[in-house]
């Protein structure tokens, strides 16, 4: 798939500021910190159009991005990140969930995962989430400039069993420095916007 345009959408907390229309959407969701924006700004080709950060809990409530003028990629905030109170989290969570769970056009979801770690228990519940409602998915490892393909090896068996990852879902390594994997994740989101 040729990407020939990208611009931002909107930013929402709540499903009354989500976009109207009915463009087809993908979401990416995963831990703070795991690539969210860092992938979505190499599928595009755009450095900057989703922004990244450092420091975990750069984005904070819903971005949605509009490309081709043909479907909508959904920049979601991460869970996990241990230095937001209480309160902040669970508001968060819902607003996740409450993205996921009723989101009309949504066509699909890739969960991110960081290709050195193994998946923590809000990775597995997300994931066994997206299995329960059977939201079409992929798992995509990200960061795997970090390992080597001695390392991924191992690593791939730990995710997949730690998941544990289903027999119709795909886990794809991604860099969003090297830009590895990046067809084979826009192949798969090609497939649910045309769909
Ligand atoms: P939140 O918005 O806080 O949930 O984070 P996010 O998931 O959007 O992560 P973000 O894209 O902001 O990236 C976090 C950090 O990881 C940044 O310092 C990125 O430069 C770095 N990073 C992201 N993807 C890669 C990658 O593929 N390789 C390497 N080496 N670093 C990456
Ligand atoms: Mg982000």
């Amino acid at each position: 798939m040729k990407i020939v345009s990208a611009e931002f959408v909107t930013s929402a907390v709540k499903p009354g500021g989500y976009p109207p229309g009915n463009l087809p959407e993908v979401a990416f969701v995963g831990r703070s910190n795991v690539g969210k924006s860092s992938l979505i700004n190499k599928l595009v080709n755009r450095k900057g159009l989703a922004r990244t950060s450092k420091t975990p809990g750069r984005t904070q409530l819903i971005n949605f991005f509009k490309i081709n003028d043909a479907f909508i990629l959904v920049d979601l905030p991460g869970y996990g990140f241990a230095r937001v109170p209480g309160e902040v989290k669970e508001k968060w969570g819902k607003m996740i969930e409450g993205y996921l769970k009723h989101r009309e056009p949504l066509k699909g979801v890739a969960l991110l995962l960081d290709c050195r770690h193994t998946p923590t228990a809000q990775d597995r519940q997300m994931y066994q989430w997206l299995l329960h409602y059977g939201v079409p998915a992929v798992v995509v490892a990200t960061k795997i400039d970090k390992l080597s393909n001695n390392q991924w090896a191992k690593q791939q068996s730990v995710i997949k069993k730690a998941l544990p990852l289903a027999p119709e879902h795909k886990l794809i390594p991604f860099s969003a420095e090297t830009g590895r994997g990046k067809e084979e994740v826009l192949a798969v989101l090609e497939g649910w916007v045309h769909s």
